[in-house]
């Protein structure tokens, strides 16, 4: 017998009343983990990271280093040390590698220091093509050789990299996140043009530095690394900054569905675009330096929200990855809008199941919808495509009537820790169940 089960989230709809209430802590950034946890093959000595988020893609991080034989050591909840032994393996595991498109970071750290990596094409979620040519590319610039068959990348760079001038000619976060941390250790000077902006990377920037890294200019278009050396953390902790991707989630959900909300341990100035939007359309948020409040938002209707139309945008820009949960929100409020997904060409597909929930939405092109608003929502049986439209679902969930069915949870623990245990301390009805799928 095979012992699978098969877990889905139950959710109780609201019909639009706006009863949650409470408090919610913002966990560290899944995207900001992710980078730190390979960053420490840069370092000869030990990295401690703190406010380490629980997640499924931190869960296959740390396994796939583990899979290397680098030691990563779990030091309480929300901390891990990681260490570079004597040994470590450059193959990068098919099994965890083509599950999660963040493996293709590690390949940075590990051709810089080891000479060479190999790496299936790396997976993750059904949100677009997701090439890795702007990595490939660089690590070429960077005097890499790359043979590829049978869909198996090999690098080689046995002299180690040198540094190059490299243009993007699409700006991506993660070939961005990887070159500078490939940049750290290769020898001589390595510009970085067209470069993302994310907080993220300026977080990982800032550690680098402390640590004897030389990168100027990380947070804008423009890096410039001074390589050669590993870096040294003597007892230096990386704490991972907050989710912004969170926060603005728990924001959109509590501005349909909470009383009163805050939202702790967060950075509003990263979510600017986000409560911009919203506050222009009438949500009544309180912004702390370190925190977001909903204050008398029970008294407002959805319907009393006025419709705005966005596209997403690389950081400064509106985030992709709150493109679903707003577009929810859009169904909710008056008037007419426009989501533009200018960054992922498979990333509004999910809108058909809202349609099926009741909501008003035409779909122009793969990267354009228009949504009429306001619609009632009915609960329904739901599979989540990705982490990001999973989080969506569970909002439509909680404003519609009737009770929903969420499957797929997998995608929503990739990237939300407990998310139905914070849920249920807002009041919601949301219940983790499991069914066995194990045939003999
Ligand atoms: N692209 C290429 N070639 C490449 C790399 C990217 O053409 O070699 C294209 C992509 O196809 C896409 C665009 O460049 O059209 C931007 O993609 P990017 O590389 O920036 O995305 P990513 O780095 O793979 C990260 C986050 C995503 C987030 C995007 C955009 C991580 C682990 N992932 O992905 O997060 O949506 O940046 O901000 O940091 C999520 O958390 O749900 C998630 C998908």
């Amino acid at each position: 017998m095979n012992g699978a089960q098969r877990e889905f989230l139950k959710v109780a709809g609201l019909a639009g009343k706006k009863t949650l209430r409470g408090t919610v802590r913002t966990s560290g950034a899944k995207n900001a983990a992710l980078k730190a946890l390979p960053a420490a093959l840069l370092f000869s000595d030990e990295v401690l990271l703190t406010n380490v988020p629980r997640i499924e893609d931190v869960s296959r991080m740390v396994e796939l280093l583990r899979s290397c034989l680098v030691e990563v050591e779990d030091v309480d909840e929300a901390s891990v040390r990681v260490k570079v032994g004597g040994s470590c393996s450059t193959v990068l595991r098919r099994d965890i590698a083509e599950r999660m498109r963040s493996s293709v970071v590690l390949t940075g750290p590990m051709l810089a220091r080891f000479g060479s990596v190999s790496l299936p094409h790396p997976g993750g979620c059904v949100i677009g093509e997701r090439p890795i040519d702007l990595f490939l590319e660089g690590f070429l610039a960077m005097g890499a050789h790359i043979n590829e068959s049978d869909g198996l990348y090999e690098l080689s760079a046995k002299g180690g990299l040198r540094g190059a001038d490299i243009f993007f000619p699409i700006v991506s976060v993660i070939a961005t996140e990887t070159l500078m941390m490939a940049a750290v250790l290769a020898k001589g000077t390595t510009v970085l043009r067209n470069a993302a902006m994310e907080p993220e990377i300026l977080h990982l920037a800032n550690f680098l530095n402390a640590c004897g890294a030389s990168i100027r200019g990380a947070g804008t278009t423009t890096i410039t690394i001074k390589g050669g050396e590993l870096l040294t953390a003597r007892g230096r902790t990386y704490r991972v900054m907050p989710d912004r991707i969170e926060a603005g989630s728990f924001l959109i959900l509590g501005a349909l569905t909470a009383d009163e909300l805050s939202i702790t341990d967060c950075e509003p100035e990263h979510l600017q675009s986000l409560v911009h939007l919203l506050l222009r359309s009438g949500v009544p948020i309180e912004q702390g330096q370190h925190s977001l409040h909903l204050r008398g938002n029970g008294a407002r209707r959805n319907d009393s929200f006025k419709a705005f139309s966005v596209r997403t945008h690389e950081y400064p820009g509106f985030a992709t990855d709150l493109q679903a949960p707003v577009t929810v929100f859009l169904t909710q409020v008056t008037g007419e809008s426009k989501v533009f997904e200018s960054i992922f060409e498979g990333r509004l597909n999910y809108t058909a199941d809202l349609v099926g929930m009741g909501a008003d939405i035409t779909m122009g092109n793969p990267h354009q919808v228009r949504i009429k608003g306001p619609t009632r929502l009915r609960g329904a049986e739901l599979h989540g495509p990705d982490l990001r439209a999973g989080l969506a679902y569970v909002i439509a969930a909680l404003v519609a009537e009737g009770p929903s069915i969420i499957n797929n949870v997998y995608y929503i623990d990739r990237g939300y820790e407990r998310l139905d245990e914070r849920l249920r301390s807002l009041g919601a009805d949301v219940v983790r169940e499991s069914v066995s799928t194990s045939r003999p």
